[in-house]
C-alpha cells in the first residue's frame, strides 16, 4: 500500500523507512569517517528501474574492489529497491543506493565492522527545464585530477567524491552545468557526475577506458547506439584544446541521459549538434523498448 503523497522522498535504511528528516546514520559509520561507501544512482521511466541489474551489478563490483562483503545476493537488492519503491505512487524517480562498511571504533582496519549499513534513497526526479537540451549546457575544463586507478580507480563508485566535488566548484562559479577532469598525461576524462565525447569529422571520440573513466552505463548505451546507426565511434585520449575546437561536445549519465553541449570554456559548439541528437532521440527509443519489454514480461515487481 503506498504510504505517502506525490512528491514524496523516502530513505531506507537497512530496511527500515524513514522521512529525510528522521533518516540519521551514527558518526562511527565508516562511510562518515573515511568515505569507505559504496553507491549506484538510478532512475525509473514510469514504474520501471532503467537497468537496475546493470548498476546493481557494477555496485558489487565496486565492493568487491574494495574488500566489502554485501552478504546478500543482486537480486535481494534488487528487490529491496523495489519495495521501498512499492511504498511511492510516484513514476519516473531518482534512487540511489549507498551501502558504507558500517559502524565501528575509529580506526583505519576494514576489520572494525562487520555489517554494512544498506541505504535506499528515493525522491521525485525533475525534467529539467523544457530547454535544457534544446539550447545544450556549458562544460568548464579543469586541471583538476580525475582520482588515477592505482589511487581510487575510478570505475570504483566510491563514497569518496571529494576530487569531483572539488571540480565541481568550478562549474559553480563559473555558470557551467558540468566541469571536467583530467588525468596525469593531461588528457580529458570525464565530468564529475557524467561521461564526455567529442565529435569530429563524423566520428565520436570518447577517452579510453584506461584513462582514469567511470565506465558510464549510459556511455555503453551510446557506445552500442553508435554501432547499430553506423555511426563511427572510437575510444582515443583527447586534451581540452582538442574539446573546445569539437564539431559537437555531449555529455551522458543516468539522470540526465545524452545532454548537448553548447559551450567549452570561452569557446562556442554548435548545439544540439546532428550526431548527438540523433543519439539522443535513439537513446529514449531504447529507453522505451526497454521499459515496455519489462512490463511485458512482468518484471516490473510493484
Ligand atoms: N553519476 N562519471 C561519473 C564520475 C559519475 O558519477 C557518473 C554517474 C557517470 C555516468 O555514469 P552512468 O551513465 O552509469 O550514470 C560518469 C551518477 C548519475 C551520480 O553520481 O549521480
Amino acid at each position: 500500500m503506498p504510504i505517502a503523497m506525490k512528491n514524496t522522498k523516502l530513505i531506507s535504511i537497512n530496511g527500515k523507512i524513514y522521512s529525510p528528516q528522521e533518516a540519521k546514520i551514527s558518526v562511527f559509520d565508516r562511510g562518515f569517517l573515511y568515505g569507505d561507501a559504496v553507491y549506484e544512482v538510478a532512475r525509473s521511466y514510469g514504474r520501471v528501474f532503467f537497468e537496475l541489474e546493470k548498476h546493481i551489478q557494477r555496485l558489487f563490483k565496486s565492493a568487491e574492489s574494495i574488500g566489502m562483503d554485501l552478504q546478500k545476493t543482486p537480486e535481494d537488492y534488487i528487490q529491496e529497491i523495489y519495495q521501498v519503491y512499492s511504498l511511492v505512487p510516484d513514476e519516473n524517480m531518482y534512487m540511489r543506493i549507498q551501502i558504507t562498511r558500517g559502524e565501528g571504533d575509529i580506526g583505519l582496519s576494514t576489520k572494525l565492522s562487520t555489517k554494512p549499513n544498506v541505504i535506499i534513497y528515493i525522491r521525485h526526479l525533475e525534467f529539467p527545464a523544457s530547454d535544457f537540451y534544446s539550447k545544450g549546457q556549458k562544460v568548464v575544463t579543469t586541471d583538476r585530477l580525475r582520482n588515477s586507478k592505482r589511487a581510487l580507480d575510478p570505475n570504483i563508485k566510491s563514497g569518496n567524491y571529494l576530487n569531483n566535488v572539488l571540480a565541481y566548484r568550478k562549474a559553480t562559479d563559473e555558470g557551467a552545468f558540468e566541469a571536467v577532469m583530467i588525468n596525469t598525461k593531461g588528457e580529458i576524462t570525464e565530468g564529475t557526475t557524467s561521461n564526455i565525447f567529442r565529435v569530429q569529422g563524423g566520428v565520436v571520440y570518447s577517452p579510453p577506458d584506461d584513462a582514469d573513466i567511470l565506465r558510464g552505463i549510459t556511455r555503453g548505451i551510446v557506445k552500442s547506439l553508435c554501432s547499430e546507426l553506423g555511426i563511427s565511434y572510437k575510444e582515443e585520449a583527447f586534451s581540452g584544446a582538442e574539446l573546445e575546437k569539437s564539431e559537437e561536445v555531449f555529455l551522458t549519465s543516468s539522470t540526465k541521459e545524452v545532454v548537448p553541449v553548447r559551450q567549452v570554456n570561452a569557446s562556442s559548439i554548435k548545439a544540439p549538434g546532428e550526431i548527438t541528437q540523433r543519439l539522443a532521440m535513439a537513446y529514449k527509443e531504447y529507453v522505451k523498448k526497454y521499459c515496455e519489454e519489462r512490463k511485458h514480461l512482468g518484471v516490473v515487481r510493484v
